[in-house]
């Protein structure tokens, strides 16, 4: 969606200007500035940037994406004299700071994208130490505070404890050993950004870009977070309260299919307890092997079902008796191939093996954690169908 409202070239490329000499037609660095209400920085902000980068060699646009309830910021943007290309947007489509930068993304036209804040907290001068490393092949770059030689000098204490506690959550999220994957000020391949799968709200599009690109190279350039040069910060409680969900969602999206393997084999055991259970009943009320047996798989069978069809794959889609019934059928089915997988596996082993055919336990369970996983194949793919099943994001899952 392009919820361009207004839009302003200035500073256009021209054949004396340096700085706009194009990679393959466009520049090769697209600055993006998400702004609310950031008239008394951006121009002071633009200036430095343009110091920082003349006689670099970096060939730069500047996106400002404004959410602003009024054209202050974006004016005062414009208005700043500048020899780089600059576009001021101020958007009209879902507010925010992600949101901004991932219009910022769509927009841009440089090879590398960069992303800092406007309040001059993220120094101008490290833009070439970032650029230099994703030319020399980093995969995605940060302007880090914990790294040596960095600083966050004017950072409250309770502010350093909330960014340690917020970054030690997403750990697991991440590919590359990343000291501040919180940072505000990044940057990364335009065609990585634009081909990711991006859904955040919130603060942290950098966490989202550094998840869902899969970066392999992270390089991480100190930088020294200042003070806000004018205005006030938009940190909020409720934005905070948006990084869980965004947290709870990325976990969704990285270990879906690791959670459900997980819950699908929580409510295979419930079914065995389910088997066993009513195997005893009824052989206490007399019933004889064969029947007993007959009837505690025909009702262990529709337990697994309805949970892991509330549960394992919820949301999965099809209502309606005609459809629910058409997918117990396939998920009778999937177990079918489950328990074959698992005979078979069994069987294997036991002629290959000679020396282990006494390991009957072994023999059998190698047996049950193949049949198991085939299953679980079975009812993701066929039974409680993917297309419906698992939301992109993973948010069904999570
Ligand atoms: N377009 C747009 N829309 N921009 C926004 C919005 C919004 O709703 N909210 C904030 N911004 C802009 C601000 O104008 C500023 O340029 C930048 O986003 C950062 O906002 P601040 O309010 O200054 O954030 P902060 O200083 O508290 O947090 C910064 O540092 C954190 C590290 O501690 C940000 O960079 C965070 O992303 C970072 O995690
Ligand atoms: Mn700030």
């Amino acid at each position: 969606m392009n919820s361009t409202l207004t839009e302003d070239l200035s500073g256009a490329a021209s054949a004396a200007n340096p700085h706009a000499a194009s990679t393959r037609g466009g520049p090769e660095v697209s600055i993006i500035v998400p702004t609310y209400n950031e008239s008394g920085s951006i121009g002071p902000l633009l200036r430095r940037i343009e110091a920082a980068v003349v006689g670099k060699a970096i060939a730069c646009e500047i996106l400002v994406m404004d959410d602003s309830p009024s054209a202050e910021t974006v004016e005062a943007a414009r208005a700043a004299p500048l020899s780089i290309p600059l576009r001021a947007i101020r958007r009209s489509g879902a507010r925010g700071l992600s949101e901004a930068v991932m219009e910022g993304i769509r927009e841009a036209r440089g090879r590398f994208v960069l992303v800092m804040d406007a309040d001059l907290q993220h120094p101008p001068e490290s833009i070439a130490d970032l650029v230099r490393a994703l030319r020399e092949g980093a995969d995605f770059v940060i302007g880090s505070r914990h790294v040596p030689g960095a600083g966050a000098p004017r950072f409250s204490a309770l502010r350093r404890l909330n960014s340690w506690g917020a970054s030690l959550l997403c750990r697991p999220l991440l590919h590359a050993r990343v000291t501040d994957p919180m940072s505000g000020f990044f940057g990364c391949l335009r065609e990585a950004a634009v081909a990711a799968d991006l859904r955040a709200t919130g603060y942290k599009i950098g966490l989202e870009l550094l998840v869902k690109t899969h970066p392999v190279r992270v390089v991480e350039a100190p930088i020294t977070f200042g003070a806000r040069h004018a205005g006030a910060s938009k940190m909020t409680l409720r934005e905070q309260g948006k990084y869980v969900q965004h947290l709870a969602r990325l976990y969704g999206w990285r270990y879906g299919a690791l959670t459900q393997f997980l819950r699908f084999c929580c409510v295979g055991a419930c079914g065995m307890l389910v088997d066993l259970g009513m195997m005893a009943l009824l052989v206490s009320i007399g019933l004889r092997f064969p029947a007993a047996r007959t009837w505690s798989i025909l009702t262990a069978l529709p337990v697994n079902f309805l949970l892991n069809r509330r549960w394992t794959f919820r949301g999965c889609g099809s209502a309606g008796i005609g459809a629910v019934g058409a997918q117990f059928l396939r998920f009778v089915g999937a177990c079918s191939i489950g328990l074959l997988v698992s005979w078979s596996v069994s069987n294997a082993l036991y002629w290959a093996f000679p020396a282990w055919q006494s390991a009957y336990a072994l023999l059998c369970a190698a047996g049950i954690g193949a049949g198991t996983m085939a299953n679980f194949h079975f009812s993701r793919n066929y039974a409680f169908a993917p297309s419906t099943a698992h939301p992109p994001d993973g948010s069904g899952s999570a």
